[in-house]
């Protein structure tokens, strides 16, 4: 186990962040979604890049795990508290 989510179950929408790396999301990233599975789930991904954008990391997500509602992501580079709790609407 990666990283020990506690109540995973709970949760109907959950955001997972990572840094793209080769144009997707680093193969720990996978291997944290498939501990959990979050089928049905609504989840979330954001991302820091060097430039890339956050668009072949969501297809990649959405294509390997069709059976999570992946919403739609957001690239956080230069993010701010500001910025990010208008994304979240907090
Ligand atoms: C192995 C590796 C591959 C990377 N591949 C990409 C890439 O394909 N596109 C991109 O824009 N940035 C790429 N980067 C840059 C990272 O996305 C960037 O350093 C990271 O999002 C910034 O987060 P940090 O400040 O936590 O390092 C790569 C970085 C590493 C280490």
């Amino acid at each position: 186990m990666v990283l020990d989510l506690k109540d995973a179950e709970s949760y109907d929408t959950i955001y997972i962040g990572f840094p793209i790396w080769w144009n997707i999301p680093p193969r720990i990233i996978c291997t944290f979604i498939e501990a959990y599975g979050f089928e049905g789930k609504t989840v979330i991904p954001f991302a820091t890049s060097g430039g890339s954008t956050i668009a072949n990391s969501e297809k990649v997500l959405s294509e390997t795990y069709p059976k999570i509602n992946w919403g739609k992501g957001r690239l956080l580079n230069r993010a701010t508290e500001a910025s990010v709790r208008d994304w979240l609407g907090k």
